[in-house]
């Protein structure tokens, strides 16, 4: 683990992927320098902005800004906020506004917002013109730390989320850390979740870090951009051995197989955020692992303990609204995930930071967990 960075120093992560590699940028104010970083990389591009509403309102002006003070022609693209613009018509929408304004192959399409929309306009860029280059400019903590990393984009189908999609890589990503302080403390905590789970993936001295300076990342002080680039470096690291997810690309999974099946109950509502539920995921992944006697109870109680402390809900009963119960998210587990014999892959843990891929628990004995967490 590297120490903390001074707040002005803008950190760079390499995603060293061969002949796609590209830099990940992380630092204070750095939306300024967008149009300069631009011009540098593709002299004379044209660009288009994909954003949604809320980010449009708060940030927009600020980038478009930037590009024109590099001398670079933006036009924009804004859709509308949420996971509901990941479909069918808006991506259509978005293609077409990329052919209108004439964004050519040496033109970039730069994605200015979350995750939906870093997945969509990344889609849209790998579809158009069969392949237009694209850099992210991920608002979100969940897309600074998470999507912005990999190189995974689409949008969703009537049969599930992401099912259509590409993996197209971005030739710059450019996380600017001040834009997190408009968000929701409520969406800051949830990407906070994805934070954590590096940690636990396979960082203990990361997650202990994290134990004593959290505070300090949910206020924007220097120890923000360390968090996230800790997190980045190893999605990268991650990414780079298995761009394509075939092996250990599944250790990012740690909490989302549970997390997906509480997301699915609650039917991908406000209820609960993809990062509360991998918050939830995560602590009964932990769980899970001690009653197996992998890992100590010392370490799945400070796992609750910290999710705790930042205000993340760690137990299925403090998700508001119905409880589902044992079976029904067995079902859903199954839907998400391949079950074959009744045996299924799981993200375990043999301690903090030492998560490791369990290809083949028994169904049974998740069904008796969960039976007795919803006890
Ligand atoms: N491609 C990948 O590898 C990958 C990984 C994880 C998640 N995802 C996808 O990411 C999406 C979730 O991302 P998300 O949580 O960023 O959601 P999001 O993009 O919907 O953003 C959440 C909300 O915050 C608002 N917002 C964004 N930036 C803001 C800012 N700076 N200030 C105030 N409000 C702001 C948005 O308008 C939206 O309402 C899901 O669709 C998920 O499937 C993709
Ligand atoms: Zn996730």
């Amino acid at each position: 683990m590297t120490a903390p960075l001074r707040n002005s120093d803008p950190i760079t992560v390499d995603v060293a992927l061969a002949g796609r590699a590209y830099d990940i940028v992380i630092g204070r104010k750095l939306l300024a320098g967008l149009g300069q970083r631009i011009a540098a990389l593709r002299p004379g591009a044209r660009v288009a902005i994909v954003t949604d509403e809320t980010v449009a309102g708060l940030h927009l002006a600020a980038a478009e800004a930037s590009l024109a003070e590099a001398g670079i022609t933006a036009s924009r693209i804004v859709v509308a906020a949420g996971e509901g613009s990941k479909s069918y018509p808006v991506f259509e929408r978005v293609c077409e506004e990329l052919i209108g304004a004439r964004i050519e192959r040496n033109d970039l399409v730069v994605a200015l917002g979350g995750g939906v929309i870093g997945d969509l306009a990344g889609f849209a860029a790998a579809a158009v013109r069969r392949g237009l280059d694209y850099v992210q400019v991920p608002t979100t903590l969940l897309s600074q730390v998470d999507s912005s990393v990999g190189g995974k984009t689409g949008i969703n189908s009537r049969h599930g989320k992401n099912l259509i999609g590409a993996f197209h890589q971005p030739i710059l990503v450019v996380s600017d850390t001040a834009l997190l302080d408009t968000l929701s403390p409520r969406i800051m905590r949830a990407g906070y979740a994805e934070v954590a789970k590096y940690g636990l993936i396979g960082d203990a001295d990361f997650f202990a870090w994290l134990e004593a300076n959290w505070r300090d990342v949910f206020s924007g002080a220097g120890a923000r951009e360390h968090a996230i680039a800790v997190s980045c470096r190893m999605k990268a690291q991650i990414v780079a051995r298995d761009e394509r997810e075939t092996g250990d690309r599944a250790l990012l999974n740690l909490g989302h197989t549970f997390g997906h099946a509480l997301e699915a109950a609650a039917g991908f509502s406000d209820r609960l955020y993809h990062g509360e539920a991998v918050s939830i995921g995560m602590a009964l992944a932990f769980a899970f692992s001690a009653q197996r006697g992998l890992c100590s109870s010392a370490d799945a109680e400070r796992v609750v303990k910290h999710l705790t402390d930042v205000g993340l809900p760690t137990r299925i009963d403090q998700i508001p609204g119905d409880r589902p119960d044992a079976e029904r998210l067995i079902e859903l587990i199954g839907q998400d995930k391949k079950v074959r014999r009744g045996r299924l892959t799981f993200i375990l843990a043999r301690g903090i930071g030492q998560s490791f891929i369990a290809p083949d628990i028994d169904v049974a004995d998740v069904r008796a967990f969960l039976g007795d967490q919803l006890r």
